[in-house]
């Protein structure tokens, strides 16, 4: 009895850090996003931007997707274009798009 209560606190213990450490953003809410606003510039998948100054986010590492996002969200990195595009973002609107971006085959990825 003992050790069955153990166990459950023990899975929930692993299973609230686990989701707070790996807390990952829903790719297909990403792709809805960036297929409404962001495929004007970089492309739904990201990896074939529309002018050569628009930057390819296909493959491209999550974490520097998000913090590219909310420094040009707080100002902290200055751009026009993407100040007004990161400014509607929600904190799950960054987790969804990066995660949907960050997933996607592109010219980033070393090739093995
Ligand atoms: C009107 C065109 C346009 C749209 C729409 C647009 N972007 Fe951008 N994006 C740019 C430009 C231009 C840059 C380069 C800005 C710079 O030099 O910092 C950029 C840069 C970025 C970067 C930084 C990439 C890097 O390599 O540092 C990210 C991330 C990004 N955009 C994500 C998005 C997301 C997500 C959306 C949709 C919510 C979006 N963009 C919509 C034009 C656009």
């Amino acid at each position: 009895m003992k050790s069955t209560a153990l166990k459950l606190l023990l899975c929930s213990v692993i299973a609230t850090f686990s989701s707070g450490v790996l807390a990952r953003g829903d790719a297909a809410a990403g792709q809805a996003k960036a297929k409404q606003v962001c495929a004007a510039c970089h492309g739904e998948n990201g990896d074939k931007p529309l002018q050569p100054e628009y930057p390819i986010l296909a493959g491209q590492h999550v974490d520097y997707l998000a913090k590219a996002l909310k420094d040009y969200k707080s100002g902290a990195r200055k751009n026009a274009i993407m100040g007004a595009m990161a400014q509607p973002l929600t904190a799950k609107d960054i987790s969804d798009v990066t995660a949907w971006f960050a997933s996607q085959p592109g010219p980033l990825q070393v090739k093995r």
